[in-house]
């Protein structure tokens, strides 16, 4: 298959190129040139034939493709420490309740993986009704739920990564640091509960989604059940899933008349259905909205929307 019939979509381009590459990671552009090549070399290793238009989110391109299996998806990825153990996490899952993997080649960050309903996402159910907007809350409960298990030994943890959190949390804090657009109580918040956090054993316990928002979970036709995409994973607790539920279909808070309101929802009815304690729910999800803020600013090209919203949505959480 010529390289000429892959198209990369622009919108692709242009969110691989403003977001800093990690530690020892290709940059963007280094991964974009070579994309095109990638694609093909991962559509003749498994006999495919490119079956519609391509598809995308954040950090990864997305073909339809015809397999001899069948109708399916190829995924490849542009380096990013938390995708890195994708293929391993829906190993285990074994297609309950998430992706089925079909193949994996980790040297191109390439995946083969069951094909579902593009279109069908719990984005659109969450934007439908205010009904919708708890149905999909609840089905995210329930997903967290489901994909609980044993943490393998290959996946980071959660204490490691509250440890770095740490350290960036004191920069942040300290007087020339370009956080200062941040109200200082929140991270000085942040960084005691980080400290409070360290000092449980279980902490790294779970094997934790850590991207499971609406727009990662589709509908598998057959039998008719929403599974979960797009894994990245942590050794974690199931609350440490919780934050990008609060965060996502914007719209949908945007619209609530009381958006404070709509975010605690949100949160007491993950806390519900998946039996976590809700102060610990509320703690780890304030960590991870400081964090992603703070990520944000280190940003090539600063979204500040983006930091609003995490702002905004930590405030809300905040007291009682
Ligand atoms: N198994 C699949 N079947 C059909 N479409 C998929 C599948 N996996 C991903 N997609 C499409 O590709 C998009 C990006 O995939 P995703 O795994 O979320 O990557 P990213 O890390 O870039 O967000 C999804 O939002 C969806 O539209
Ligand atoms: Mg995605």
């Amino acid at each position: 298959m010529p390289s000429a019939d892959v198209i990369i979509p622009d919108e692709l381009v242009r969110l691989v190129s403003r977001h800093v590459p990690d530690p020892g990671m290709p940059t963007g552009a280094d991964w974009l040139d070579r994309l095109p090549a990638l694609a093909s070399a991962v559509l003749q290793e498994w006999d495919l034939e490119l079956d519609g238009p391509p598809r995308h989110g954040y950090s990864a391109l997305v073909l339809p493709v015809r397999s001899p299996r069948g109708r399916a998806v190829a995924k490849i990825v542009w380096p990013h420490t938390e995708g890195r153990d994708e293929h391993r996490a829906l190993q285990l899952w074994n297609g309950r309740s998430a992706v089925r993997l079909l193949a994996a080649d980790p040297a191109r960050w390439a995946m083969l993986l069951e094909r579902l309903d593009a279109d069908r996402t719990l984005e659109q159910e969450a934007a439908g009704s205010a009904l919708g907007e708890l149905t999909a809350t609840e089905d995210l409960g329930v997903l967290i739920t489901a994909l609980d298990r044993s943490a393998p030994p290959w996946a980071d943890t959660l204490s490691d990564h509250l440890r770095e959190l740490r350290t960036d949390l004191d920069v942040a804090l300290a007087p020339a640091s370009n956080a200062v657009a941040f109200p200082r109580r929140m991270l000085e918040e942040a960084r005691a509960l980080a400290s409070d956090l360290l000092t449980d054993n279980g902490l790294d316990a779970r094997l934790t989604h850590t991207d499971l928002h609406h727009g990662n979970v589709l509908w598998r036709p057959d039998p008719g059940e929403w599974v979960a995409i797009d894994a990245s994973v942590l050794a974690a607790e199931p609350g440490w899933a919780f934050q990008p539920v609060l965060l996502n279909t914007w719209p949908a808070l945007e619209r609530a008349t009381n958006l404070r309101q709509a975010v605690r929802r949100r949160l007491e009815t993950l806390a519900d259905v998946t039996g976590v304690d809700l102060d610990r729910a509320r703690a780890l999800a304030h960590l991870r909205l400081v964090r992603d803020a703070l990520w944000e600013l280190e940003a090539a090209e600063v979204d500040r929307m983006q930091v609003t919203r995490l702002v905004t949505v930590a405030k809300a959480l905040a007291g009682r």
